[in-house]
């Protein structure tokens, strides 16, 4: 038999089935366990970014009122992980294990936590603390570290240095437009609702329970489980909701760590909370990016050659590498030369790591803006450039794209947008005194499925519960696992109750590079197929059934909650009641499998309009629209969400955010959301967003393929090349603010 997807739930735009626990107030996120006993970790940070701890003085803060104990790097507990635990299976991208030694890598980094029976004891006693370093001349840019270049063959299974074809004589050519620029990015933080945060609770000396606000519970499993050296299964990590994560919350990072040896210290539960302020060091980062690409076209624009050198910065502890020429320049457009290079520096910052698509949003921001100064440089439609430069194929990999529908997403956004009313001259389109800027960009990220298992347990005549350790971040996950599992199980979608969250439940993946729905929908798929099939059995055993007798193969799912074999039919509970049961489970999954016969990558198209004031140089987007290639939609309503949110951050990125580094300190000097600029519902105009193209089987039995990171890829170059087309100024360094358009 097999269980063919029908969609009767997916598809339809249902509203968040956990909004009301949200809205509520019901909704608890980890933070907000309440284990008996509860104690409070109050991290101190380092104010030197380079050196070594030489004393620190704890006698006062550990007589202030309320403190538990004081921990340093003089007495943690001695962790006894084995000396393979990077390869844990979780993610710990920044490698030091927390207060190991008294060595200062950046400035920021955890020096002491102060545990007390409440918060502002703990951080009372903080203060009390008496630090004497010693001090070490320390690198912030590039710059400051030229010797510490690097350039890595591999970042997470992708291939760093490529190329295709002989750049440089493809470059020399002659008869081609060129250009050559280089782009850089600021150093970029997360921001979610939601701050970091574990609780850590040991029931007894070998095992231990946190409630940790995390993308991956059985990857914190899997890390905290080899750092203490407990087996796996003596961890558990509870996270039934996430207020955010853009990536900040996929690795362990130290202050996880930290709260399970303060509890292990004082021999309470005891609660770590990242602070505002030190989420700018102590969760990840986007590191700068200084991005430079040429490209060369025929007169009739299309591409001959394509070079993109990236350069970045890293951490001393960890080896973290924005990939800005993965998933832009080596898949964006085609041509008979293509060559992209990455190399890294490492300076005294804390450790970058994922934001919400890592490589491919810089990497597309630069290419971006570099075909529209090719467009310009041609004197063509900077539409008219990308259209002709689609192509069907994986330019690296040769391969077929699995479906993709960009063209569509450029007809409907011009279309949509009313761009065949723009005039091409810069500084040419008016609205009384304020110039008006109309920019465009391609959006793309590839569409990725991993490992995962799923447990179903159906009730006659009740509830379906289906259970997987994945993750809704604020997404919407809920709800589309809901859907889908409705369709694939066939029961209404109402009578499904999804549970995530917990490492308790069936192996889920990362949610992260925008695979949950892939995976855990194609995880649910095959569970279902495995409750079907048991189901099958029991009717076929129960000579009163109507399906007794049937053929085994013919028996498939007709209907809601029915199994038929395209004569006779029965229902679920009549089987389940037949066979005197009053619920049956089953598990299945999926395992990762390289396609190597086919791309499967997602487009779209952006759409901007800025206004810019020519006496104030203030810049507001007032229209944007984004078309997206997804496959199917599983859910337009929360898909929408997806999308609209990463082009709010796509403007963050373009006019706002930057995090500045305190050269006398090399702390971050922005550090709080009054100087770290995230875009506010005035900054922010309709943003209007369409979805075409055709379901991907080929991928996945939904047909659906990731959304969480392709809306913010492209996004900022759609808003930068706006801008240029409103003043004629090209500023190629991010954010743009009005200083740079003087
Ligand atoms: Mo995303 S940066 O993979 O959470």
């Amino acid at each position: 038999m097999s269980t063919e997807l029908k969609p009767h739930a997916i598809g339809q735009p249902l509203s968040r089935v956990d909004g009301r626990l949200k809205v509520t107030g019901a909704a608890r996120y980890p933070a907000e366990f309440r284990p008996p006993n509860l104690a409070c970790g109050f991290l101190v940070g380092s104010t030197i970014a380079k050196g070594a701890i030489r004393s620190i003085d704890v006698t006062t803060a550990e007589k202030a009122p309320g403190v538990l104990a004081v921990l340093t790097h003089q007495n943690v507990p001695k962790l006894t992980e084995p000396p393979n635990a990077k390869d844990s299976g979780g993610i710990r991208i920044e490698e030091r294990i927390p207060f190991s030694d008294a060595k200062i890598n950046y400035a920021g980094q955890y020096i002491a936590v102060i545990v007390a029976t409440t918060f502002e004891e703990a951080r009372y006693a903080a203060g009390l603390l008496r630090v004497d370093y010693e001090v070490e001349r320390f690198a912030l840019t590039k710059e400051d570290a030229p010797d510490t270049a690097k350039q890595p063959e591999e970042s997470i299974g992708e291939k760093l240095q490529q190329r295709k074809g002989e750049i440089a004589a493809a470059l020399a050519k002659p008869d081609l437009v060129k250009i050559e620029e280089t782009y850089s990015t600021p150093t970029e933080t997360h921001n979610p609702m939601e701050c970091s945060a574990t609780i850590a609770e040991w029931p007894d000396a070998q095992h231990l329970v946190l409630y940790d606000a995390t993308q991956y519970v059985k990857g914190a499993q899997a890390v905290v489980a080899q750092a203490f050296n407990l087996p796996r299964e003596n961890v558990r990590i509870i996270c039934p909701f996430v207020g955010g994560a853009f990536g900040c919350k996929g690795p362990v990072w130290p202050h996880t760590i930290a709260a399970a040896m303060a509890a292990l210290v004082v021999k309470r539960p005891v609660r770590i909370e990242v602070t505002r302020q030190l989420m700018f060091s102590g969760t990840g980062h986007r590191p700068p990016t200084f991005q430079t690409i040429a490209l060369a076209a025929s007169r009739d624009g299309k591409l001959q050659a394509i070079r993109h050198k990236s350069e970045m910065l890293t951490s001393p502890v960890g080896a973290w590498v924005e990939a800005c020429g993965i998933g832009s320049t080596n898949v964006l457009y085609d041509a008979p030369a293509i060559e992209f290079s990455h190399t890294v520096y490492t300076v005294n910052v804390s450790q970058p790591s994922f934001m919400r698509a890592p490589g491919e949003c810089p990497g597309t921001y630069a290419a971006e803006c570099a075909m529209d100064e090719l467009a310009y440089a041609l004197g063509m439609d900077p539409l008219q450039l990308r259209l002709v430069n689609d192509s069907p194929n994986h330019p690296l990999k040769g391969v077929p794209w699995s479906t993709k529908h960009l063209r569509e997403c450029y007809e409907v956004g011009a279309e949509r947008f009313g761009w065949n009313k723009r005039q091409h001259a810069p500084g040419s389109m008016k609205d009384g005194r304020l110039s008006i800027g109309w920019g465009m960009a391609t959006a793309t990220y590839p569409a990725k499925k991993w490992d995962a298992d799923v447990h179903i347990q159906l009730h006659a005549g009740g509830k379906t519960i289906v259970k997987c350790a994945s993750h809704d971040l604020g997404t919407g996950a809920y709800t589309a696992f809901t859907q889908i599992s409705a369709d694939a199980i066939g029961v209404p979608v109402e009578d499904v109750v999804f549970e995530l969250g917990s490492s308790d439940f069936p192996y889920g993946p990362v949610a992260g590079g925008s695979n949950s729905t892939a995976t855990v929908g194609s995880a649910i798929v095959a569970a279902a197929q495995k409750l079907h099939e048991k189901l099958a059995g029991l009717a076929l055993a129960d000579k009163e059934s109507p399906l007794a007798g049937a053929e085994a193969k013919k028996i498939a799912l007709v209907g809601a909650r029915r199994l038929g074999d395209g004569s006779k039919s029965v229902s679920f509970d009549d089987i389940l009641h037949g066979a005197g049961l009053k619920s049956i489970e089953a598990q299945g999954g999926i395992k990762e499998e390289e396609n190597k016969k086919l791309g499967f990558q997602s487009f779209g198209a952006h759409f901007c309009e800025v206004n810019v004031d020519p006496e104030l140089l203030s810049v507001r987007v007032s229209r944007f629209v984004s078309v997206m290639d997804c496959g199917r939609v599983i859910n337009p309503k929360t898909g929408g969400s997806q999308i609209l949110g990463g082009v709010v951050m796509g403007i963050g990125m373009a006019l706002e955010e930057h995090t500045v580094y305190d050269r006398q300190t090399g702390l971050p000097a922005t550090r709080n959301l009054a100087d770290y600029h995230v875009p506010v519902n005035a900054d922010i105009p309709a943003i209007e967003v369409h979805f075409v193209g055709e379901p991907d089987f080929a991928f996945n039995p939904m047909g659906s393929r990731g959304m969480g990171e392709i809306g913010i890829t492209g996004a900022a170059a759609a808003v930068a090349n706006a801008v240029f087309h409103a003043t004629g100024k090209r500023v190629r360094d991010l954010p743009i603010t009005l200083d740079k358009l003087l």
